[in-house]
């Protein structure tokens, strides 16, 4: 991972965002171009690139989703009908390079719209003259995806006094946009690069937030917080953080939603089952759990029981894994996996304080 996010964050950013309007790059832009909902085209990136890689055409917008969102080689005539003034700022905030060749331009982050914010985060795929790479590496600042939209289809209502506490900030995708109502906005990352995209996406769309690199089992916290949003890795991780995290950070009164996708077992009997078995807070929070429809996160009992494959499933980064992925299930006893949202309140202390 060569790009800086650090250097980045420490622009002025606002700027790129008006040259980015300007150029008319939005996702609804892009989606309709490829009559796909604009959803379905975050959603799953990497596929998309491989299937509509050169259909989006070269028109500005098109030429920044090319660059941007589908992580594809554009040739340098074709970025150079962008205006100049984007061209400089492109290379000049190191977002794009000439290949080797010096043919082509391609990008060295992704750029995501997502209602009228821009998030600049880094590219986990490459799309090399048609073939798709994919790159993992654990300090990785992963863009807006459908897990975030899951979360963030979710999130409550923010009175304009409150705080909210982003754990596993990412890009800032589920914090940014709340800094219009909430009162103090914070996320924090275990991921050096996810806090200081988080910064430099603050600082693009213009608006307030503090993000600070540490975990949240170390995050020394001045406060507890109204809502606290937690788009985890896995379930070992949201799982942890309600039980030991919860406690702490969040306030009598307060709301956490925690989405993550959750290992339903033969013995629980249904995905309550799982989470009563896995949760071991106080009798102050309640828990309840929300399951979003048609998840690509989630895989129903049939599937698991009879073999097959959903038509569309984002549970395992390439093809090729899925059948390991299965066996792994169904060796641990796994007969149903559910995407879910625990959302959680917490009532207002009792007469022991507690
Ligand atoms: C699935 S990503 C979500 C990113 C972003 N919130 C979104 O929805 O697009 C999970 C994030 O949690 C971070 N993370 C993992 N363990 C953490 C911990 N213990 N404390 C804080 N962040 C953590 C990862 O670095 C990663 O950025």
């Amino acid at each position: 991972m060569t790009f800086d996010p650090e250097q980045l964050a420490e622009h002025d950013l606002r700027p790129l965002r008006e040259l980015l309007l300007d150029a008319g790059y939005r996702t609804e832009t892009l989606a309709g171009h490829l009559r796909l909902h604009p959803e379905m085209l975050l959603a799953d990136t990497a596929r998309n690139s491989l299937i509509h890689g050169d259909s989006l055409g070269s028109s500005p917008s098109a030429v920044l989703g090319r660059l941007f969102l589908l992580c594809a080689l554009v040739p340098v005539p074709e970025v150079r009908k962008l205006s100049s003034s984007l061209i400089q700022a492109l290379y000049g905030y190191n977002l794009v390079r000439a290949d080797a060749a010096g043919r082509h331009v391609v990008g060295n982050v992704t750029i995501t719209e997502v209602d009228g914010f821009y998030y600049v985060a880094d590219r986990l795929f490459e799309n090399t003259s048609g073939a798709v790479g994919v790159t993992i590496s654990s300090d990785v600042c992963m863009p807006p995806h459908a897990s975030s939209f899951e979360l963030a289809k979710a999130i409550s209502v923010v009175s304009p006094d409150s705080s909210v506490l982003d754990v596993g900030c990412g890009s800032g995708c589920l914090s940014l946009p709340l800094t219009a109502s909430a009162g103090l906005v914070t996320g924090i990352d275990t991921s050096s690069r996810a806090v200081a995209f988080s910064r430099a996406n603050a600082s693009c769309n213009g608006v307030t937030a503090r993000f600070e690199h540490v975990g949240w089992e170390k995050f020394d916290s001045p406060e507890q917080y109204d809502l606290i949003l937690y788009n985890s890795p896995d379930e070992r991780a949201a799982f942890e953080f309600v039980n030991d995290g919860l406690p702490r950070l969040l306030r009598h009164g307060g709301r956490a939603q925690v989405r993550l996708v959750c290992d339903i077992h033969a013995e629980d009997r249904d995905v309550q089952g799982a989470v009563r078995r896995m949760t071991n807070v106080g009798p102050q929070f309640d828990v309840r759990v929300l399951a979003p429809d048609d998840s690509l996160f989630s895989l129903g009992r049939d599937v698991l029981a009879h073999g097959g494959r959903p038509a569309r499933t984002l549970l395992v980064e390439r093809h090729s894994e899925w059948q390991a992925y299965v066996d792994s299930l169904r060796r641990r006893g796994v007969v149903e996996v559910a995407s879910i949202i625990l959302d959680i309140t917490r009532g207002r202390p009792g007469p022991s304080g507690q």
